[in-house]
């Protein structure tokens, strides 16, 4: 089968077009053949083996998010049958509860190879099944940027009609956020460097929105639209930078979920007021996946469409670690496996 792999050593100079023979489902497994991929942050890092622990051995077969045909199954598999279309989990082994370490190191496209090949065997386990609504594209971008936001969210943050959420950036987790939250009638601020994709979350359904770079100290002017009260939610993915203004606009008691450090890593920021404030710090990965199953049931009840920004030919996977990381993406970038 024809497969992208970065082979022999690390370095996105070591990631090529190859060859692998093709899988053959044993008992509990599934065949899929590929139809389509998506493009997550994470996605270029890894070849460069920047992904700690999680970018794996070589050779290794990148991306972690896809949709396939299921073509063949094995003895005993009930959860999908041939003609079903369905996903890859992005955590091959956490089906559901709390995270452990086994469960948060199987995660595909590093350490586990990943879906930007012709086709993928995995456990049934590991699957969960798309519904005809959505477009193999759309389908494609449900397993990390969706669940993570649907964690952030419903999974951990409990999220409640009337609540107060600020979502950082139109990035893919905070699209889906944005959706989520207006499912589920929360009242949401999203802050943005660009004027053009403030009118396109307004459209999206963005009660109220702040361009950080024009307002850099954008805590204060966030927390006066909420009355002073403070926001219950924060979906945090600038980390370093961003962290302080969300300290100034959350309230007491409310929830950081930290999902990016896309500002930097480091905390430089007053421990006391996390104290003081009793502000939950909720780390988020992903998410198992029964979650993704929820999360999908909830998304067809409302016909949720994921925003796709663009799509590339199989080939030209490299092209689409070079658009990811200019950041002029509104919504997912796709991968057509033709
Ligand atoms: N924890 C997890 O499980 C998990 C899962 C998926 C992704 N992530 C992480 O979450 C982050 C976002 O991922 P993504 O897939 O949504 O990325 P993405 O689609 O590339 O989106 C990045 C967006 O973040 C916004 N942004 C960047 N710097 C910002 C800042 N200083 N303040 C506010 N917004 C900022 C920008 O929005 P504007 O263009 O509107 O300014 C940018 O377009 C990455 O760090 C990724 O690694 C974590």
């Amino acid at each position: 089968m024809r497969v992208f792999q970065v082979e022999g050593a690390w370095g996105i100079e070591h990631l090529k077009m190859s060859a692998r023979p093709d899988p053959k489902p044993g008992p509990g497994q599934v065949l899929l053949r590929m139809r389509a991929s998506s493009i997550n942050y994470r996605d270029p890092i890894v070849p460069l083996k920047a992904y700690g622990s999680q970018s794996g051995e070589l050779p290794l077969i990148p991306v972690s998010d896809g949709v396939g045909d299921v073509i063949e199954i094995g003895a005993g598999v009930t959860r999908v049958k041939v003609g079903d279309r369905a996903c890859p989990a992005y955590f091959q082994t956490w089906i559901s509860g709390e995270p452990n370490a086994n469960r948060l190191t199987q995660s595909l496209g590093g350490p586990l190879d990943g879906t930007m090949a012709e086709f993928m065997c995995l456990s049934e386990e590991g699957v969960v099944k798309v519904p005809e609504y959505l477009t193999n594209f759309e389908a494609s971008t449900l397993p990390c940027a969706a669940l993570t936001a649907w964690s952030a969210l419903v999974e951990c943050g409990h999220i409640r009609p009337g609540e107060q959420l600020l979502i950082q950036g139109s990035g893919g987790v905070a699209l889906f956020a944005l959706q989520f939250a207006k499912m589920l009638g929360a009242h949401v601020t999203v802050i943005s460097s660009s004027d053009e994709k403030i009118e396109r979350v307004k459209a999206m359904g963005a009660d109220e929105t702040i361009n950080y770079i024009e307002t850099p100290e954008w805590g204060k002017a966030a927390r006066a639209l909420t009355d002073g009260r403070g926001f219950d939610h924060i979906l945090e993915v600038g980390g370093e930078k961003t962290l302080p203004q969300s300290l100034r606009c959350i309230r007491p008691g409310g929830t950081l979920s930290m999902i990016g450090i896309l500002s930097g890593a480091a905390m430089s920021t007053s421990l006391g007021l996390i104290i003081t404030r009793q502000v939950r710090l909720q780390g988020i990965t992903v998410g198992h996946r029964d979650g993704l199953e929820a999360m999908i049931r909830a998304m067809s009840q409302h016909e949720i469409h994921p925003m796709i920004d663009r799509v590339f030919d199989f080939e030209a996977l490299k092209e689409s670690f070079e658009y990811i990381k200019t950041g002029q993406q509104f919504g997912k970038i796709c991968i057509s496996h033709g």
